[in-house]
Order: structure tokens, then C-alpha cells, then sequence
């Protein structure tokens, strides 16, 4: 299982004193030392962590490939065409949220993922699709001619932190810890088969499989055990991890838990 880490939190961190200050430049090297194969970015419209000078370096100087994700606007997809990045990863964004909250309505915003999707491939940069782990919208996902998806395991990753409830929230809207354990447990494995047979229906088409968000060192083995997901995105619980361990430590310890 491959890792792509993201790394917008180290410039998250900076963005709180608006300085240079850690730079997350200084992370690639790092990351890639560690065993890491991909690095991740999100380029957001409202730049509240990473800049554009940010993801022309990471593009730039990176040893390892870069996944660029961002919206489907036509101004963001002009700057990742002028960037290159190795693949280009949309997703849905709202100013107001916290993360990515869904995967992209590829329904809602066909014309628009479709101009996205042609005007990158003219570029050679390939293209993943965020999405819910929805058979219907995996089947869309592989029409409108994606390489990649990318599955949304953010409700995976709530129901697993309800269960465990002592440990970290991953995400805001976990608020259902009310609900009775074997309830809880049902849920989980329903949630992890969605992405199973989201994974596989999505195999079988040929396309290629990442998945990502709310992935912690402690929620990431059952989706370890996927065969047909490729690789895993994750940001939050690295370097929250490694502001205890250092980034290396933390990536490594990532790399092991994705041995297969
Ligand atoms: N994949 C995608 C498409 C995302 O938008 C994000 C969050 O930026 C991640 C993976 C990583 O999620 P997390 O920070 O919860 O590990």
C-alpha cells in the first residue's frame, strides 16, 4: 500500500503567525527519507494554508511525485496546468468548512468536472476524482475518463472514532457517541464494506483506487487489508503525530502500518 502524506498542515502551522516558519519545503526531503511515496497538497481557493509559491516549489524540488488536490474551478485548474504536478486530485470545496467534508458531486457538476478533467489531461497531468464510496458515482467517475479515485473514508473514520470514543474526534461533526455500542460495531463494518465494494466495483472497471481522509494510526488496518486500494492519503494524524515524534519518526511508523 503506497502513502502519499499531506503535508498542508506544516502550513497551517506557519498561517497561524502569518511568517516563513516551519516552511513545508522543508518537509519533502523528509517525507521522502521516511519511505513515503507521494507528496500531498490542497491548494484551496481561500489559500488558508497552502500558497501558490508553496505548490510551485513542492512541485518543483519534490524527489517524490505530487498529488495536487483541488476544486473544480476554472481559475484553480488554469494554475495546476501551469504548475504539472504528477496527478491532480478534485475535490469539493466550501469556504466555511473545516476539511473536505463529501466527495465531489460529479452528478451536480458534470460540465464542470468534465472541462476540469480535459483541460488537465492536455496537460498530462493525471486525474483522480474524490469521491463517495457510491457505485453509481464510480461508474460516472470512470465515463467522464478519470485514471484515478480517490474513496472518502471520512465516515469510516467517525464511526471508528465513536466506538473508541476516548480517543481523538477526526473529524467535527462526530456527534452521535450516544448510540449503543453493537450499534456502533454494525455500522463500522457496513461502513467498511461500502469501501470494499466501492474499491473493488471500482478495480474492476480499471480504474486506480487511493482512499483518504479522518486515516489514523489506529483506524488504518482494516482499509490496509483492501487489496484493490493502492494507496492512502493521510495528513491530520501524521503531523499531529509528529509534533511528539519528529516527521520522520511519524511517517515511518505510518509506512509500517501500510505494510501488506
Ligand atoms: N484526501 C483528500 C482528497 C483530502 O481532501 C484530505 C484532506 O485534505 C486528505 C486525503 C487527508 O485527510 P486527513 O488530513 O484527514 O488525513
Amino acid at each position: 500500500m503506497k502513502l502519499g502524506v499531506n503535508i498542508d498542515h506544516i502550513a497551517v502551522l506557519r498561517e497561524a503567525r502569518k511568517i516563513n516558519d516551519p516552511s513545508p519545503i522543508d518537509a519533502l526531503g523528509i517525507v521522502a527519507r521516511a519511505g513515503a511515496d507521494q507528496i500531498t497538497i490542497h491548494l484551496r481557493e481561500d489559500r488558508r494554508h497552502i500558497h501558490d509559491e508553496d505548490a510551485e516549489q513542492i512541485v518543483r524540488l519534490s524527489p517524490l511525485p505530487v498529488n495536487l488536490e483541488c476544486s473544480i474551478d476554472e481559475e484553480i485548474i488554469e494554475i495546476v496546468c501551469r504548475l504539472r504536478p504528477h496527478r491532480a486530485t478534485l475535490v469539493p470545496e466550501r469556504r466555511e468548512e473545516v476539511t473536505t467534508e463529501g466527495g465531489l458531486d460529479i452528478f451536480k457538476y458534470e460540465d464542470r468536472t468534465i472541462a476540469a478533467i480535459e483541460k488537465l489531461h492536455a496537460n498530462e497531468i493525471e486525474v483522480s476524482l474524490f469521491i463517495d464510496p457510491d457505485l453509481e458515482t464510480i461508474t460516472r467517475a470512470d465515463a467522464l475518463g478519470a485514471e484515478w479515485i480517490e474513496l472518502h473514508t471520512g465516515s469510516y473514520a467517525n464511526i471508528h472514532a465513536m466506538l473508541h470514543s476516548n480517543l481523538p474526534r477526526t473529524h467535527h461533526s462526530v456527534k452521535a457517541l450516544e448510540l449503543p455500542r453493537h450499534t456502533l460495531k454494525t455500522k463500522l463494518e457496513e461502513s467498511l464494506e461500502t469501501i470494499r465494494s466501492a474499491a473493488d466495483h471500482a478495480a474492476t472497471l480499471g480504474l486506480r483506487v487511493a482512499a483518504g481522509h479522518g486515516l489514523n494510526y489506529r483506524n488504518v488496518a482494516e482499509i490496509v487489508k483492501i487489496d484493490a486500494i493502492e494507496e492512502l492519503n493521510i495528513g491530520q494524524s501524521i503531523i499531529a503525530r509528529s509534533v511528539f515524534t519528529g516527521l520522520k519518526e511519524a511517517v515511518e511508523e505510518m509506512v509500517n502500518l501500510l505494510k501488506r
